[in-house]
């Protein structure tokens, strides 16, 4: 089964990178699911909302992930669209992992685990609630398994990668907004990349603004700089990253490969 995995949309112009992109991804690989983290993808890049989720599923996104965001904002208004937050968080909004059938007929177990590095706390323990969900869905029978870990962290991320190993179909990681390239099958089949990217505005510090970016960092610094808050920019030019990944069973691939509309 193929997989199209597109990392973090930021902002609106995260929103227009996929209009942009993924259309002509689904025509040339065909992808039997396509999977989108939306976490950024609100006007001002704090979670998602209604217009941002509609505006990505008439662009071919057919589930959606969220990361540390989905702690920022109401969940209420996103309930009814198919998605997934992260799943070790002690929370009654939403679920962190769902079954999801394509198309084709196929079922696709989605789930997001979250890292502890360089993130915002509230996260349990990501081995055991990775265990968890392996179990709790295990009777259901996936045909593939797609696990996204969102962590600040690609040391954490890899060691993810090998905790899963011959476990899950894909291991893929997300929030740094900056693409790995250490995309790969690990030894016992899985496949794996530290870190997918994002989708957004190519001249901007991982989706924000660069005026706006230096200048909360310069506050964070100690500089008098008055308001200083990452803003989310509006045009172009746009990147899109993502992963495509064929898989072979619930618990491994036969291939994994970085697409990128970088200009
Ligand atoms: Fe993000
Ligand atoms: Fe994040």
């Amino acid at each position: 089964m193929k997989i199209l995995f597109l990392a973090d949309v930021y902002g609106p112009a995260g929103v227009k990178a996929v209009q942009e992109t993924l259309p002509g991804w689904k025509k040339k690989y065909s992808p039997d699911f396509t999977i989108v983290n939306a976490e950024n993808s609100a006007s001002d890049g704090v979670n998602a909302t209604p217009e941002t989720l509609t505006a990505l599923r008439e662009a071919g996104a057919e589930a959606f992930t969220l990361g540390d965001h989905f702690l920022y904002r109401k969940f209420k208004p996103l309930a009814s669209f198919p998605i997934v937050r992260p799943s070790n968080l002690e929370t009654e909004d939403g679920v962190g992992s769902n079954v999801f059938e394509t198309v084709t007929g196929k079922k696709v177990l989605v789930a997001v685990l979250m890292g502890k590095f360089a993130m915002k706390p509230g996260a349990t323990n990501y081995f055991q609630a990775a265990d968890d969900l392996l179990r709790k869905h295990g009777s259901e029978k996936p045909d593939a398994v797609f696990i996204e870990f969102h962590a600040g962290a690609t040391s954490e991320e890899q060691a993810m990668g090998f905790y899963l190993d011959g476990k899950v179909s894909v291991v893929v990681g997300t929030h740094t907004h900056v693409p790995t390239a250490d995309t790969r099958i690990l030894p016992k089949g899985t496949a794996f990349q530290s870190d997918v990217g994002m989708c957004g505005a190519l001249n901007s510090v991982i989706g924000a603004t660069v005026e706006s970016s230096l200048n909360f960092l310069r506050k964070e610094l100690g500089e008098d700089v008055g308001k200083a808050r990452p803003e989310a920019p509006n045009q172009g030019p746009y990147v899109c990253d993502a992963v495509l990944i064929e898989t072979d069973g619930p618990t491994k691939a036969k291939s994994i490969k970085r697409l990128t509309s970088r200009p």
